[in-house]
């Protein structure tokens, strides 16, 4: 058998393989290095030119990568914006550049939704809600006693911190026992996680039943305060996180947390495939939720061998 180019037939040319610019937030938990190595890897497999920056958490730095991949003419933009506002003009340059937008994991606030196609992630409102709830049930098992709450918000300003405290908040409130006597921002590191711990216990005016941690990054930081100050965490302090990370599920082994609720980083796949529908001109949901559980202690052990991240 002869190729048809053999026989002076016209050959397509191989289309050129799509480009894409993403800039990702930074690599500031466990969860963020699980979302970075999801997103190469499902670019590599699906012969996608990625074009990666990373923004070292600063909003600035996204704006430049934005602009930059702008300039190169790449044929989808998606990013995972460090915080939800700001964003307007220079998704208006991309628009005008006719270069579509696509977010990942967290949202943004914009006067014109047109200005990005689509976002796929969490539901971080339920994720906090979902912390709120194990907490309500745990309280029912001790009726009567105040819990007195902290919490270690994630960034300042980001999509994340702002929802997860706000379901959080919202699924307390039916419970009059429990109230947050202090809440920070540990950035979503172990670092800071642990350097606002410190702070809360230092300031020894109400003894600490619970810690309401943003992500699990924040909370095993802050297990290393607890446990410096001579306490047990998951014990004389509940601990409950979100992300589901693998160092979570150790923790939740060592009977130090007592309950991760899932977010889950593994988007590369979706996306890619939702990059191609968007450049070949398909109508995409504009919201795309991906589907998450909740992992008491109690089951860490069945669990970790299952776990991805
Ligand atoms: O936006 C998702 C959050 O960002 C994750 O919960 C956290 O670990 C990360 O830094």
């Amino acid at each position: 058998l002869a190729s048809s180019a053999a026989f002076g037939a016209a050959v397509a040319a191989p289309a050129a393989p799509l480009v894409m610019g993403f800039s990702q937030v930074g690599a500031e938990s466990e969860w963020r290095s699980a979302n970075t190595a999801s997103i190469k890897a499902a670019a590599k497999q699906d012969g996608v030119t990625l074009k990666f920056a990373d923004a070292q958490q600063k909003q600035e730095n996204q704006v430049k990568a934005i602009r930059s991949f702008i300039a190169q003419k790449v044929d989808v933009i998606a990013f995972s914006p460090v915080v939800e506002s700001g964003w307007d003009t220079v998704l208006r340059e991309a628009k005008a550049a006719k270069i579509p937008v696509i977010l990942t994991d967290r949202a943004v606030n914009v006067s014109d939704p047109s200005l990005f196609v689509s976002f796929i992630g969490s539901d971080f409102v339920e994720e906090g809600r979902k912390a709120g709830r194990w907490l309500l049930e745990r309280a029912a098992k001790n009726p009567g006693a105040d819990l007195n709450i902290v919490e270690l918000q994630g960034t300042v300003g980001s999509a994340p911190a702002l929802d997860r405290k706000k379901g959080f908040e919202e699924v307390i409130a039916g419970n009059p026992k429990l109230k947050i006597s202090r809440s920070q921002s540990g950035d979503f590191t172990r670092a800071k996680g642990k350097e606002v711990m410190e702070a809360f216990l230092k300031a020894k005016d109400k003894k600490i039943d619970v810690l309401y941690a943003h992500n699990d990054d924040m909370a095993i930081g802050a297990i290393q305060a607890i446990e410096e100050a001579g306490l047990k965490p998951g014990k004389d302090i509940l601990i409950i996180s979100i992300d589901g990370v693998k160092g979570a599920f150790e923790a939740m082994l060592a009977g130090k947390l007592n309950v991760t609720v899932e977010c889950n980083p593994l988007l590369g796949p979706q996306l890619m495939q939702l990059a191609r529908e968007v450049v070949a001109g398909k109508t995409v949901a504009k919201r795309i939720t991906t589907l998450e559980g909740v992992f008491p202690a109690e089951v860490a052990a069945k669990e970790l061998p299952n776990r991805r991240y």
